[in-house]
This record gives structure tokens, sequence and C-alpha cells, in this order.
């Protein structure tokens, strides 16, 4: 069953409350990117806007953290229910797969995201330990850019080495998805779609409903 993840980075803050009684009716889950200025040249925001939308929603909160220091941020998102940090964001397979295992400690799951230059193949020993594989299909840092056809090969990569391996992780693809990259991703395999500018420009619910 698909899943439909709109990412708030893309929403209108002055109508926050409004926008998400839309969304508690028709997304599956609630993306929060959240940049730090360094790993990516953009800067967002932190727990507290995570905070106040978990008391007026009961979606899955999904947080995308692109910043250079993952092991000290992933602890300051308390409500999340999946913290996916950035596999260029640390040295070494030991201390991603030492992440993860903090992150579940937390009672909250694990996810990793690869950028666009990142081969998915790198992933290959972490598949086991994870819940989520998200396969950026734009440059992290900012929404309304471009669809990257070279995720395609990466979300077929991950669903092979899940079928074949029978793994339990989540495939979510995000950046540029909109009606028609909606389609070729989930034909590769993308199982959750996160969407922003797509999504938050005009008609939330049909939006929604246009790319599940
Ligand atoms: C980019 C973010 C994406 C982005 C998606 O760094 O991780 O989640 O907000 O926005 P759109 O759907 O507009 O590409
Ligand atoms: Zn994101």
């Amino acid at each position: 069953m698909i899943k439909i993840a709109p990412s708030v980075l893309s929403a209108d803050f002055t109508d926050l409350k409004g926008q998400l009684a839309v969304l508690n009716k028709t997304a599956d889950w609630i993306h929060f990117d959240v940049m730090d200025g360094h790993f990516v040249p953009n800067l967002t925001f932190g727990p507290k806007i995570l905070h106040d939308i978990k008391q007026i929603s009961r979606l899955f909160m999904d947080v995308h953290i692109m910043v250079d220091n993952p092991v000290k941020c992933y602890q300051w998102f308390k409500d999340a229910d999946l913290i996916t940090f950035h596999y260029e964001a640390l040295k070494n397979d030991a201390e991603r797969a030492d992440l993860i295992m903090k992150i579940h400690a937390s009672g909250i799951k694990a996810g990793i995201s690869v950028k666009p230059d990142t081969p998915a193949e790198a992933l290959e020993p972490l598949l086991s330990l994870l819940d989520l594989v998200l396969v950026m299909s734009v440059e992290p840092g900012f929404g309304g850019q471009a669809f990257l056809p070279s995720a395609l090969s990466k979300l077929k990569y991950l669903a092979e080495m899940k079928k074949s391996r029978n793994l339990a992780y989540l495939i979510e693809v995000d950046g540029g998805i909109n009606a028609e990259t909606a389609v070729l991703v989930k034909r590769a395999g993308a199982e959750v779609l996160v969407a922003g500018s797509y999504i938050f420009k005009g008609d939330i619910a049909m939006n929604i409903q246009r790319i599940k």
C-alpha cells in the first residue's frame, strides 16, 4: 500500500493548522525536512514544530535530518516516529550501525538516506538493520527541484534486495515527485512518496490523491 508523506517544508506556515486539518484526513505520514545550513546550504526548523504538530495530528512523523551531526541531532526529535539520517554524514558503516542502534534504543524507527551521487549498493551492509531507506531524487536542500531519473535504478536495486533477502525496510523516495514522476517511482519499487511543492500548490487533498 503506497504511503504519501507531504513535506512540511513546502507548507504555508501562516496557515499550518488549516493545512494540517486537510493532511490529517488525506495523508499517511508527515515529512519534516531538518536542515542545518552545513550538510546542505539551507536552514529550516527544529523539534518544536514537530512537537506542536504532534499535538494536533496522529499521522506518522517522518523526520529527515540533513545535518552534519546526526549523532547529536537525532536526540532532539523525541516526538518522531522515524528518523532518517544521511549516509554521507558519517565516516563508516560502524558509525552508521551504531547510530541506527541508538535511534532504536530511544524507541524510534531508523532510516538512512542517500544523496544522488551515492550508489544504493553502498547501503548493502546496513539493509538488515534498517526500517527505511530514503532515495533522494533531488540534491537535498530545497523543495521545488526537478526529479533526477537516476533515482529509478536505485529504487529497483533496493526493491530487488528487499525481495531476495526478505528484508523489512520500507523504500521511500524524496524530491520532484508529481503526478508524472509518481508513476515512475512506484513502478520502480517506491513504497513511501515524499512530496512538497506538488502537494501544497492548490488543492492539497486532490494533489495527494493524484500521486497516491
Ligand atoms: C529536499 C527535501 C525534500 C523536499 C521535497 O532536501 O528533502 O523533502 O522538501 O520537495 P519537492 O517535493 O518540492 O521536491
Ligand atoms: Zn526530505
